[in-house]
């Protein structure tokens, strides 16, 4: 039996699919492409800042930048006074290029190198600091202006991390920017964790309000502190998930492959976006005394946000048209125009299981499937994988033999629904010398949507 997982209705993305938009840009763009909807990350960014003021807590958003390379989404940050994160030169110029000011910039990653801290430090962007060689070469520069750094702390919950300085390297850092003068302002902490639990984010920014009176005590401004990113999306209904995770086996894949469900993001989530950051505030580190929100406000300490995914959700979708139809038995094999690169969770050893709509183009009598099989045309579930248009066996975008309610036939498309974020191009390349599918922004001025390249 096929498992189904569609995405939550979304009555905005199913206009634009009956209203033909899509096969007219496939037929003029001449492949796959990726449509964008800014409306919805400016109401996502509108939720993170109600639940801040909600809460009463002084906070500002940094949007991730690397979850998605249009410019749209860093244009909406740049009208709505929105700070970027960057975690590369190229990121950080795009930021600026659009826009965004300096001081709303903050720049995260590993190892940052020279020419990005250097700009950094020009342009006042507040630096997450990850290791003490970091931070002696910000020491080191001379940027006509203090170098303004967060100190990233190494989570203790989650000791495999790389990111971060521990303990020892923490306190010698704050010693030196005690030392350093006007260098560097220090202006707090921050962490990042991996996966999506509100406990350890509330208990660890409880611990760097503490971190931060510490600081204050040794003269240093600490009046702030970032919690990363991590604010889960909810893609897919409760009921749908859990029947998944505990039926999904090898037969449901093409070629028998096996996933254990820890390898899937959790593709449901009871509470997310900025719900996530409503309970974070309403939490109490340590587990007593009061809530975060609560001793962010008595301690002074601004909160900083790094939400990607979060702010990109169902603000973007890819749209593939199929290029091939064979049977297998007892399934099929779909073929589309374009590869799995633009559908990053395969190249994590996972897959992005949201499952893709079926647009029907009119039947077409040059569609040798239509004219071998007229029975075709009825529409009767099939059951398919969806393939790439690679050489690569492992080139799919789906093994899972997906219940599509007919046969695909050529010419119809595919719609992967909410692939903003980390999907639709973390992972793109031109492989094949297929070009990278183009990103069509939709807005919806009239009653019609409307549309134009991201650029
Ligand atoms: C430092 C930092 N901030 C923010 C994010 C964004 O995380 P998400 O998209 O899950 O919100 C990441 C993701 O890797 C990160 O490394």
């Amino acid at each position: 039996m096929a498992l189904t997982l569609p995405a939550h209705p979304d009555p905005l993305a199913e206009r634009i699919h009956r209203s033909g938009l899509l096969h007219e840009l496939a037929h003029g763009l001449g492949g796959p492409f990726h449509y964008l909807l800014p409306e919805r990350f400016d109401a996502n960014l509108a939720a993170f800042r109600a639940a801040l003021a909600d809460a009463g807590v002084d906070g500002r958003i940094h949007y991730a930048k690397k979850a998605n390379k249009a410019s749209v989404f860093v244009d909406r940050c740049a009208a709505a006074d929105t700070g970027v994160d960057v975690a590369s030169l190229g990121e950080l110029r795009d930021a600026l290029g659009h826009g965004v000011r300096g001081e709303h910039l903050v720049v995260t990653g590993p190892a940052k190198s020279a020419p990005l801290l250097r700009v950094a430090v020009r342009q006042g962007a507040l630096i997450a600091v990850d290791a003490p060689d970091e931070l002696e070469h910000l020491l080191g520069l001379d940027g006509g202006r203090p170098a303004r750094v967060l100190l990233r702390r190494h989570p203790p919950s989650q000791p495999g991390s790389r990111f971060g300085l521990d303990d020892g390297q923490l306190h010698r850092a704050l010693e030196r920017c005690a030392a350093a003068g006007d260098a560097v302002r220090m202006e707090g902490f921050s962490f990042h964790l991996s996966g999506y639990a509100v406990r350890p984010r509330a208990d660890l920014a409880g611990e760097l309000v503490e971190l931060c009176l510490h600081a204050r005590s040794l003269g240093l401004p600490a009046d702030r502190i970032s919690i990363g990113g991590g604010f889960p999306v909810d893609y897919v209904a409760a009921d749908a998930w859990d029947a998944f995770l505990t039926a999904q086996r090898p037969g449901h894949y093409h070629g028998e492959k096996s996933f254990a469900a820890g390898d899937f993001y959790p593709y449901h989530s009871p509470v997310a976006g900025a719900d996530a950051l409503r309970a974070i505030l309403a939490a109490r580190p340590g587990g007593t005394g009061p809530s975060l929100a609560e001793r962010l406000r008595q301690a002074g300490v601004t909160l900083l946000l790094e939400p990607g995914r979060a702010l990109l959700d169902r603000a973007g979708s890819s749209v593939f048209p199929v290029q091939g139809v064979k049977d297998r038995a007892g399934y099929g094999i779909v073929t589309v125009d374009g590869t799995s690169l633009s559908l990053s969770e395969q190249w994590f050893a996972s897959e992005y299981l949201p499952e893709p709509v079926l647009l029907r183009a009119a039947p077409s009598p040059a569609d040798p499937a239509d004219l071998a099989d007229p029975a075709d045309l009825a529409d009767r579930p099939y059951r398919a994988c969806v393939g790439g248009a690679s050489c690569l066996d492992s080139d799919l975008l789906t093994w899972r033999k997906i219940a599509f309610p007919a046969r695909p036939r050529v010419g119809d498309l595919l719609v992967y629904p909410n692939t903003a974020g980390y999907q639709m191009d973390s992972n793109e390349s031109p492989f094949h010398e297929l070009p990278l599918p183009p990103k069509v922004v939709v807005d919806h001025s009239g009653d019609r949507p409307r549309w134009r390249l991201d650029r």
